[in-house]
């Protein structure tokens, strides 16, 4: 039987994300349009972005926050072609994206990489990394549903930086701050906002490292953290490389209210775990879906992945239904993932709304392999 109450909001697209509940761009502080970024009205709205992000997030004193150009892949392009070099490095890919850190390193940068790679639904061996090396790994593999499960396989004394692309994890999991010496993340993610602007975030470690190591290629303007050896300490504190929208600022900052509002990063954790365990009972329940993830402790609680008892035309064709009724949008897996669901889980979408979409999962599922 076709369900009769549809999700208040259909959209569980894993980037850009839903927006906030509640959200709406009449509530958006938008003083700072058609002004300079370097106004003092400018300004202190890209230093409030980085030093309530510190807050929220808790990070360890000496962590600096900057805003930066180019969304979390530039971020992370950043950090690989100002840090790597110095040291050997490993690299970690279980799906899509790692796979283009990976690509970056040997291809673009021609370095030789200690490669650790694993299919989709899985995780590499950690125990095999080698901290000696720089690490590059990506917290949740968003194409794959597939996260490392803590920071406990990263040893505190490493001599290597870890490089952390976060993206699909920060405000959704417990970070190991202390383990980590860049962690990157775009606004479109977890917290709803606008794709537009990358969050770069170093550990002293990485300043370090930045302020001793030059590296042998020619750096983009884009890309240039330090000036005469030493950081560009303005980049954290909202004086941005290049111009940024200020409407982005204004939209990430309604993210980071709305946050502190709902009681924090605890609450937000919160919300995303709870949100899994509604797709938890489902697939426990369904025997014609399951999720990609092989092993319970590395299943995201953000890009849930999911694998079905059908053909790629009748995935397919059960999206195309599911979107047509205005139930659930964007939730094909990745273009080079394997066919499947996606649904993003994280704390912008209402357990309400997820409860409200499954039984319309079902519904589809049928129609879509009834032939
Ligand atoms: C793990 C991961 N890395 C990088 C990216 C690219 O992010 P952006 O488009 O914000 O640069 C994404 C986007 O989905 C992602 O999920």
């Amino acid at each position: 039987m076709k369900p009769a109450v549809k999700p208040n909001n259909p959209n569980f697209s894993s980037g850009p994300c839903s927006k906030r509940p509640g959200y709406s761009l009449e509530q958006l502080d938008i003083s700072t349009l058609g002004r300079s970024h370097r106004s003092t009205i400018g300004k202190a709205a890209l230093q409030r972005a980085c030093e309530d992000t510190a807050e929220l997030l808790g990070l360890p004193e000496g962590y600096r926050v900057g805003v930066v150009p180019g969304s979390d892949t530039g971020a992370v392009e950043m950090a690989m072609w100002s840090l790597l070099g110095a040291r050997g490095v490993d690299i970690l890919q279980w799906e899509s994206f790692g796979k283009g850190w990976l690509s970056d390193a040997t291809k673009e940068l021609k370095l030789a990489v200690n490669a650790h790679e694993a299919d989709y639904g899985l995780l590499p061996d950690l125990s095999k990394v080698n901290f000696d090396n720089d690490v590059i790994f990506t917290w949740n593999g968003t194409t794959s549903g597939v996260k490392v499960p803590n920071g406990d396989w990263i040893p505190a004394d490493r001599k290597g930086l870890t490089i952390c692309d976060a993206t699909s994890s920060v405000f959704a999991m417990d970070m190991s701050w202390e383990k980590l010496d860049v962690i990157t993340y775009s606004w479109q993610k977890v917290l709803g906002g606008e794709g537009a602007h990358g969050m770069l975030i170093l550990s002293p470690r990485a300043v370090e490292r930045l302020e001793t190591y030059k590296p042998s290629w020619p750096m983009p303007k884009l890309f240039r953290m330090t000036s005469g050896g030493k950081l560009v300490e303005g980049i954290f504190k909202g004086d941005t490389i290049n111009t940024p929208s200020m409407l982005a600022v204004a939209d990430y900052l309604d993210a980071l209210d709305w946050v502190r509002s709902i009681g924090g990063v605890k609450e937000t954790i919160a919300r995303s775990n709870a949100n899994l365990e509604v797709l938890k009972k489902f697939v426990a329940a369904n025997d014609w879906i399951d999720f990609l993830a092989k092993t319970p402790e590395t299943l995201s609680n953000t890009s849930v992945c999911f694998t079905l008892k059908a053909t790629p035309d009748q995935v397919k064709a059960m999206i195309k239904l599911l979107d047509k009724e205005g139930v659930a949008y964007d939730i094909g897996a990745y273009r080079d993932a394997p066919p499947g669901l996606r649904i993003w889980c994280g704390a912008t979408v209402a357990a309400a709304d997820l409860e409200t979409l499954l039984p319309w999962l079902t519904w589809a599922y049928e129609q879509a392999t009834a032939a």
